[in-house]
């Protein structure tokens, strides 16, 4: 089977990092067409910085990443410094890319590349806010039909909110663009915090990488060093989520996962609740199913996966 085309739209943040890593680890199966870079985690300038550093430290500094929105479509930006450190890549000290952005917009790359290709056949990895998506759908509905599939990382139900009481960061730093892609008819997998909370990096699993004795696994165990301290102290957990690897290691090897196929909706008017993603994981409703929302992981065989790929970079 050849490589499945996708278009990896990110916040680097740890734990995009690591999902891009897992990524441009694995050609046979995946073929990065591009990484665009989103405000996020930390804003436009330190995503699109980091998504550099990171491609540098695969050793893949032919990947073409692009700049595209900086704030949501219809909201202030909110940021998660407190999550990822200042530069949103804190704990390994890595090198500042040689590597250029493209001149392009992403919003313009996401458009004029699926514009290029047949229907069905490119998959969208939105592994932050997705405002370039969300944009790029209303500025060209026509690429719509192009899309394969939307593989993201956001939302909860059982988790509920870790940015707010009700809501996961991702989808509630740009609800409006959430909503227009849930709305959109391509079939979305979803990867909320319920599957994330339980791909945890216990020490034995960050050890691992750390004794792959490379580069990359240095980084990645200093990553979820500095990643990890919030989530212990907030959850009292054994160590760091991470969210977005499972968008990347869902497209590897899918039967990892399991989930329901459900409705699911986004709340963009209610302050208390902005950006909640309402999911009917009970089917209490006739609401028509437009998401695979993913409940589980096989997290021994995740972490097994991780580092196998990592050991090959
Ligand atoms: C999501 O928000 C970010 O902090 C992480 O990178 C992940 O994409 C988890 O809620
Ligand atoms: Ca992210």
């Amino acid at each position: 089977m050849s490589a499945r085309k996708i278009i990896i739209d990110t916040d680097p943040g740890q734990d995009d990092a690591v999902a891009i890593l897992l990524a441009l680890a694995s050609p046979e199966e995946i073929d990065v067409l591009g990484i665009t870079a989103v405000a996020g985690n930390v804003p436009l300038a330190l995503t699109s910085k980091n998504a550099r550093i990171v491609c540098e430290l695969a050793g893949k500094p032919d990947t073409k990443v692009f700049e595209g929105c900086d704030r949501p479509m219809g909201r202030e930006l909110v940021t998660a410094e407190h999550v990822h450190g200042k530069t949103g890549l804190n704990g390994p000290v890595l090198p500042d890319p040689v590597m250029e952005v493209e001149d392009q917009h992403a919003v313009d790359f996401i458009i004029d590349t699926l514009r290029a290709h047949d229907a069905g056949t490119v998959t969208l990895c939105p592994l932050g806010p997705l405002t370039n998506i969300g944009t790029a759908f209303e500025k060209a509905p026509d690429i719509i039909e192009k899309v394969q599939e939307i593989v993201l990382m956001g939302g909860a139900y059982f988790e509920v909110g870790n940015i707010t009481p009700a809501a996961e960061f991702n989808i509630y730093v740009d609800p409006q663009a959430a909503d227009i892609v849930f709305k959109s008819g391509v079939p979305i997998v979803v990867m909320p915090l319920d599957v994330t909370h339980k791909a945890l990096v216990t020490k034995p699993r960050n050890d691992a990488f750390r004794n792959l004795g490379t580069k990359v696994g240095t980084a990645v165990a200093e990553m979820t060093d500095f990643f990890e301290r919030f989530d212990k102290e907030k959850y009292g957990s054994d160590g760091a989520p991470l969210h977005d690897p499972c968008v990347t290691a869902y497209l590897i090897q899918p039967e990892l996962f399991s989930g329901r196929h459900i409705n699911v909706e986004i709340e963009t008017q209610s302050e208390l609740t902005m950006g909640m993603t309402v999911a009917d994981w009970w089917r209490v409703t006739d609401r028509t199913p437009n998401a695979m929302f993913i409940g589980d992981v096989d997290a021994d065989g995740f972490f097994s996966l991780l580092v196998e790929r990592l050991s090959r970079l």
